[in-house]
């Protein structure tokens, strides 16, 4: 038995309470799908900056009548204090998901971005100190690792940010040692690498690489790569992600400090190229009548990273984390839910 199949087993016997923020989003919907589906007591907290409450309601039709009475949504923004306040009363763990995401918003609108994720970060900490809460897990990045060319990336070794949603991700590290050292509060950052599967969102100018190219090819447009395709990247299915969040949050290990940052990924490497092949090949499988055009090419972007690739090691040996999922276990579980999602839309 792994130690996330123990924890399951534990948590179904023993329910606790967890607070998501960011519930409304993709990461966000995806955990509490995955505590109520394991009869946990969940609260979320988003203000559908970019969430929707399609995800809440799809969450609604996978779990039952039960387990969704033991969730408790609270539409709220946490740049406002008092609404950290009262969604972190009396929960066991808080999964901080919220946050402006993506490199390009942050250029474009830097105070926006830091609004969300370093004023909004830190009164999440404040709140979570009040409560005294026992754990908080949230959601940093690989942006982190800036401009630092060594691969596979190590935990320890940062370079400069190349934006300024790198930098907001940077300071949440910084601000969690601080809460570790002056007021005791347990933190653990999970450095998310690309992290793709359902319910991530495909529209709109800042959506994700997956969801925006699976999305144009089953609209029959052509798909746009930055650069010469051979950026590369350590795409990590969801399943992964729920799974570090609910095993960071529970696991001691006397080795590790209060406030240590962990790399979620699966520690494989594919470029955009592939990336491409592998989407074409994926639908071509699941949708036979599609009719999908070569790619075009575009100038490198702004702010993005080279090459990407993770070192997991810290967070198998502190918490047990042993992805289950590979980019391509990850692909063929997704790719019918974007298929189906495509043809709800043609229905309405
Ligand atoms: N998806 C990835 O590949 C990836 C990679 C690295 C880090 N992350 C981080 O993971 C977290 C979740 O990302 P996601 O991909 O699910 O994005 P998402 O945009 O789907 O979800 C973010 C959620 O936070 C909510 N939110 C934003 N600002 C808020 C505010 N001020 N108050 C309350 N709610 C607010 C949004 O409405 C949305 O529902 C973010 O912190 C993001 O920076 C994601």
């Amino acid at each position: 038995m792994t130690t996330y199949e123990k924890l399951t087993t534990e948590l179904k016997a023993y329910p606790k309470r967890w607070l998501v923020t960011g519930c409304a989003g993709f990461i966000g919907s995806n955990l509490i799908e995955a505590l109520l589906k394991l009869d946990q007591h969940v609260v979320g907290l988003d203000n559908y900056a970019t969430g929707y409450l399609h995800n809440i309601e799809e969450v609604k039709s996978l779990v039952s009548e039960k387990q969704w009475l033991r969730f408790q949504m609270v539409e709220g923004d946490i740049v406002d204090l008092d609404a950290c306040h009262s969604s972190v009363a009396g929960v066991d763990y808080v999964l901080h998901q919220a946050a402006l995401g993506s490199v390009p918003r942050s250029i474009a609108d830097p105070i926006a971005s830091n609004e969300a994720n370093v004023s909004g970060f830190l009164n999440m900490l404040v709140a979570s100190r009040d409560a005294k809460v026992p754990r908080f897990v949230y959601a940093s990045s690989s942006a982190v690792y800036g401009d630092h060319e060594a691969l596979p990336k190590c935990e320890e070794i940062l370079g400069n940010p190349l934006s300024p949603y790198a930098v907001t991700k940077l300071v949440n590290e910084l601000y969690t040692e601080q809460f570790a050292t002056h007021y005791g509060l347990e933190c653990r950052g999970l450095r998310y690498f690309n992290v793709f599967g359902p319910r991530q969102d495909p529209e709109g100018a800042y959506a994700a690489v997956i969801p925006r190219w699976i999305d144009s090819m089953i609209k029959g447009d052509q798909v746009e790569i930055y650069g010469d395709g051979e950026t590369s990247r350590d795409f990590c299915y969801i399943s992964n992600v729920v799974q570090a969040n609910l095993l960071a949050a529970t696991q001691s290990s006397p080795g590790s400090n209060a406030h240590d940052a962990f790399n979620i990924a699966v520690g494989g490497q594919t470029s955009l190229n592939e990336l491409y092949a592998a989407l074409r090949t994926e639908l071509g499988r699941v949708s036979h009548d599609l009719d999908i055009a070569d790619p075009a090419y575009a100038d490198f972007r702004l702010g993005d990273v080279r090459h990407s690739l993770a070192n997991i090691d810290r967070a198998k040996q502190v918490f047990g984390y042993e992805p289950t999922h590979s980019f391509k276990d990850g692909l063929v579980e997704a790719m019918q839910w974007y298929v189906d999602k495509q043809l709800r839309q043609n229905k309405n």
